[in-house]
This record gives C-alpha cells, sequence and structure tokens, in this order.
C-alpha cells in the first residue's frame, strides 16, 4: 500500500537537495566553524551561504538571522529574552489563545511567575482585530506576539497593521513565521515585526534547525551564555548540517515559492470543492479569503477526529487532527476552542497539509476512501 502524506504542516520530507548539502558537510566540512584554520573556514563558509539564503528569501540582514534548534526554540527565546531584558520597566506581554504551544505555553508561565498577560479577543475564523491590540497596550506592555499563519486554520494574520500599531506605541512585535516561512512570499520590512521565529522542517529541510531574526536595534537578552557564537546571544557550537541543510532548503523556495503556492493551492481547492459536494454536514475551519494555499481544516460533525484519523492511516492516508490532546476540554484543539467551536465540532476535525512532494491524484486517491469513511463512523460512532 503506497503512503499519501497529507500532513506537511506537520513536517516535510526532506528534499534530495537538502541530504545532499547534509551530506557534503558531514563528510567533508566538519571542521568547528569558529576554529581559525583551514577545517574550520570550510564549515564557516556553508554557514554563511545558508545565513545568507535564509535572509535573502525575507529581505532581512544576513546579521539579523540568529539559529536555534528551531521554532520552539525561537518562540520561547524572543518572548522570554525580550520579558527578561525588560521586567524593570515592563512585564506586561500581550498574545493570543490561538497561539502554538510553544507562545501560549511561555505565555502561561510568564503569568504564573506573576507577570502579567492579556489574552487577544480571537474571531469565527482565527483572526485578531488589530485594533483589540491597540486596546490591550498599556505602558507597561514590553512585547505583543501574535502568529503570522496559524498551524491549524491556516489563517493569515494582518500582521502589519498589528506591526505598525507595536512600532507606534514603543512595544517590541513578535511573530511566529513557522507556517509562512518559505510557504507565502513575504519581506521583514513588509510585516513590521522586530522578531520573527522560523523552522527548518516545515520547509523540506532538517528537524532540530531553526533561527530567530532579530531586527537591529531590539534588545533581548541572550539564549544561552558561554561563547561567542550568533554574536553571543545564541552561544554554542553551531549545527553545521542541519543549519546548511536549512539554508538549502530555503534557497529551494526562493527558487520555487510561486509555482509551489500555484500546485498546492490547486490541490487544497479542489479537495474542499469535492468534500462540500460529497459529504454533508462539514464546516471549513480558518479564513477561507485569507489562508496559507496548502492547508485544509474540516470538523465532520458527527465523527470523531482522532478514529478518522486512525481510519484514514489504515487506507494509507497521513492526516492530523491538529489536537494536541492536552486542552482541558476532552481533547479538542485549543485553536478550534479559541475560535469558538462547539467541543463536538472541534474533535471532528481533521487538518489536510499538502506540499511539494505530493500529486494531483492523491486528492482522487484520498476522495475514493474518505467519503465512506465518514458515513461509516457517523453510522457506528455518533457523538452528536
Ligand atoms: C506555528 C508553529 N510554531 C512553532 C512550531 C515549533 O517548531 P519546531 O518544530 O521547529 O520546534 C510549529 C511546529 O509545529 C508551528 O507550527
Amino acid at each position: 500500500m503506497d503512503t499519501i502524506y497529507l500532513d506537511n504542516a506537520a513536517s516535510t520530507q526532506p528534499d534530495p537537495q537538502v541530504l545532499k548539502a547534509m551530506r557534503e558537510v558531514l563528510e567533508q566540512r566538519w571542521g568547528n566553524p569558529s576554529s581559525a584554520h583551514e577545517v574550520g573556514s570550510r564549515a564557516r563558509i556553508r554557514l554563511d551561504e545558508s545565513r545568507t539564503a535564509i535572509a535573502g528569501l525575507i529581505g532581512c540582514r544576513d546579521d539579523e538571522v540568529y539559529f536555534t534548534s528551531g521554532g520552539t526554540e525561537a518562540d520561547n527565546w524572543a518572548i522570554l529574552g525580550v520579558l527578561d531584558f525588560w521586567r524593570e520597566q515592563k512585564d506586561h506581554f500581550i498574545t493570543a489563545p490561538t497561539e502554538h504551544h510553544a507562545v501560549s505555553d511561555v505565555a502561561k508561565w510568564w503569568s504564573e511567575r506573576g507577570g502579567s498577560v492579556s489574552w487577544l479577543p480571537v474571531d469565527g475564523d482565527g483572526r485578531i482585530d488589530p485594533a483589540d491590540v491597540a486596546k490591550a497596550i498599556t505602558p507597561r506592555t514590553a512585547l505583543v506576539s501574535v502568529m503570522h499563519v496559524n498551524n491549524e486554520l491556516g489563517t493569515i494574520q494582518e500582521i502589519a497593521a498589528i506591526g505598525d500599531i507595536c512600532r507606534e506605541r514603543g512595544v517590541i512585535f513578535h511573530t511566529d513565521c513557522v507556517q509562512s516561512f518559505g510557504k507565502i512570499p513575504f519581506r521583514m520590512a513588509d510585516i513590521v515585526a522586530d522578531l520573527a521565529s522560523i523552522s527548518s522542517h516545515k520547509i523540506y529541510g532538517p528537524k532540530g534547525s531553526g533561527a530567530l531574526i532579530v531586527r537591529r536595534g531590539t534588545r533581548l537578552s541572550p539564549r544561552f551564555y558561554g561563547g561567542s557564537q550568533e554574536r553571543g546571544l545564541r552561544t554554542g557550537t553551531e549545527n553545521v548540517p542541519g543549519i546548511v541543510g536549512f539554508g538549502a532548503a530555503a534557497k529551494l523556495c526562493m527558487e520555487r515559492l510561486e509555482s509551489e503556492n500555484r500546485m498546492v493551492r490547486n490541490m487544497r481547492d479542489r479537495l474542499e470543492r469535492e468534500i462540500l459536494a460529497a459529504i454533508p454536514n462539514v464546516r471549513i475551519n480558518g479564513s477561507r479569503e485569507s489562508r496559507a494555499p496548502g492547508l485544509l481544516n474540516v470538523s465532520f460533525r458527527g465523527c470523531d477526529g482522532e478514529a478518522l484519523l486512525v481510519a484514514l492511516d489504515r487506507k494509507g492516508f497521513c492526516v492530523s487532527t491538529g489536537s494536541a490532546c492536552s486542552a482541558g476540554a476532552l481533547g479538542a484543539s485549543h485553536v478550534l476552542m479559541g475560535i469558538g467551536l462547539d467541543v463536538e465540532t472541534a474533535r471532528s476535525a481533521i487538518r489536510f497539509s499538502f506540499g511539494r512532494f505530493n500529486r494531483a491524484d492523491d486528492v482522487d486517491k484520498l476522495m475514493n476512501v474518505l467519503p465512506q469513511l465518514v458515513e461509516r463512523q457517523r453510522q457506528t460512532a455518533p457523538i452528536s
């Protein structure tokens, strides 16, 4: 049985060109990039090239890219680094309940430690009204964090408008771009962000590699102490193979972004149309006007998302429910609960996410089995 992978928002298959670049580094450029000799400088060259490729994709300066172990570390560092640096003057943090746990759990931790946190209201599509950000800012606000593209819904946030407000009010603005970097075109200057988190394994690069983009002049505490790497802010010998894989992946995105977006959007739109035509009582979750091209989140009312995922997996289709089973409401996704869905509708959701290695007939193959699986589940295990 062939496996059809429709979970590219969770992770992506490393591109063969990424593997080639990483292999070259592991075999031939394995030195410490901080070493002054030839072996070290061979690694340093590839490290610098990767930094340039990543900066080039979003139009920031090379020295604004700080490599991390991924998106989670970048999110944690951005928030804790700013809140720690400014804690004497300002202790207020503004974010949204629909953020990735790498942001929302840090906000909860900050609040449990006595810091002050405001949670922004979110509409039924997962959008935040920039006017609500303006209302929430106080003289003690140090940081606002609002993600660019929501990982469960695909909804694209109006972050430039939020960034404008933050800049006007002298508040640092962080945005989690893990689901937008390399997937939708944007420039750092256009999104008006001071800090942006990005990750390699969502764009056909290796896991354990990512970066925090720090706009020049933004003040935050270092992530680690003990060394001078990454301009003394994120120290420790660099993960050169991971960074080089990330750089190779970014380079490919630069070349292919437009054509791949068209391809995944076509597949996503066709799947959406066919689901709506063939399966009654479904709800499309997330903004249909402003949504990342490869992502589709659907509630199949009357089904249990986890059971549907398992049934699809048995037929060779990899999808996601989007829920981490950690939210209070019986394993329902905190994002879907955050946009106001009832527990049953939230628990019946499946996220399909397309990527570079999908083929048009993947949709046909899925639609050959999905309507029957949904129907069978509704008959045997009705939950509403
Ligand atoms: C929006 C978002 N932020 C952060 C992360 C975490 O990134 P990483 O897996 O690189 O730690 C993810 C990954 O699922 C994500 O989708």
